[in-house]
């Protein structure tokens, strides 16, 4: 009988432009782990590192209460988390523990949990953090490569993505206020014109193509949001000049990760990622705001190690 498991679970970017709370891609960038074991009774979580340990605060540990409740399960939970994504950045830093506490408990009590539950256990994780659950990053974390969210029904689908495919991100350094995702879900339209539905649909349409044709250029080039990023980018400082910049240097295409605030540039293996990420330094510094950059890949899914 399996007495405890450790998952490792990757940073995701959602959105990916037009394909607000739809489309997620896991990221090697960083990585959360997770050891769950089993306990007498009651559910605790242990960490070193400052996040809350209160289960229901905490995206793991609601999900482990609730998969508790749902399975019936009598044991009690030890969780002991490490985190390696950086909190409120848009790098799906409550998703990635999220997905790793979903899949730890599906592997600690041996439930074969098919992947489409999975994700929506791992999306009631992001209650605790984000105040309303949305599966575009725990699908990327749970399942790894690009997804797709699809709601009604609900179905995720995954897309390997491309070898070439490169991405540049840009982590400014600025605090970041509680409850950050439910202020940069607040400036959003509640309704909008028909017109930049279809733009927007045509360049999500066209990102779903570039995965499965597997063309990197096709992916980068629809990266464009006419509806979202307008309404969130004043919440980031230099976010034009980073752009801007970002595309002079050979980006193919760049939004807001997420929620922000990190700016992510697509870009191909046979670019210069280098060059990308300083010319996002320096639109940063225009504002000057620091800011960290990092060149990734796509990751795999949320795996027992
Ligand atoms: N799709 C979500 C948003 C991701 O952009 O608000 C944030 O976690």
């Amino acid at each position: 009988m399996v007495s405890s498991v450790v998952v490792r679970a990757p940073s995701s970017t959602a959105n990916l432009g037009p394909g607000f709370d739809v489309f997620g891609l896991a990221l090697d960038a960083f990585y959360d782990e997770i050891r769950l074991e089993k306990s007498d009774h009651g559910i605790k979580i242990q960490s070193s590192d400052t996040i809350p340990l209160v289960p229901e605060k905490n995206s793991a540990g609601l999900v482990v209460k609730e998969m508790t409740k749902k399975f019936k399960i009598k044991s009690g939970v030890v969780l002991k988390i490490k985190k390696g994504v950086p909190a409120g950045f848009g790098m799906g830093s409550s998703a990635a523990s999220a997905a790793a506490a979903a899949v730890a408990f599906d592997a600690l009590f041996e439930l074969n949990i098919d992947s489409n539950t999975l994700v929506k256990f791992a999306g009631i994780g992001e209650r605790a953090s984000a105040g309303s659950i949305h599966y575009d990053n725990v699908a990327a974390s749970t399942l790894g490569g690009f997804v797709i969210v699809r709601t009604d029904p609900f179905n995720v689908i995954k897309i390997e993505p491309p070898k070439e495919l490169v991405l540049c991100i840009a982590i400014p350094n600025l605090d970041i206020p509680m409850k950050k995702t439910q202020i940069s879900r607040s400036v959003l339209p509640n309704e909008i014109k028909l017109s930049d539905s279809i733009r927007n649909l045509s360049n999500a349409a066209a990102i779903v193509a570039g995965f499965m044709k597997k063309d990197v250029e096709m992916i980068g080039t629809s990266i464009k949001d006419i509806i979202v990023e307008p309404a969130r980018q004043h919440l980031i400082p230099g976010f034009s000049q980073v752009k801007k910049n970002a595309l002079y240097a050979g980006a193919l295409g760049v939004t807001i990760s997420g929620a922000g605030p990190s700016i992510i540039a697509f870009t191909s293996k046979s670019s210069n990622p280098k060059k990308i990420c300083s010319a996002m330094e320096k639109g940063f510094m225009s504002a000057k705001v620091k800011c960290n950059t990092i060149i990734c890949r796509p990751s795999n899914g949320a795996i027992v190690v």
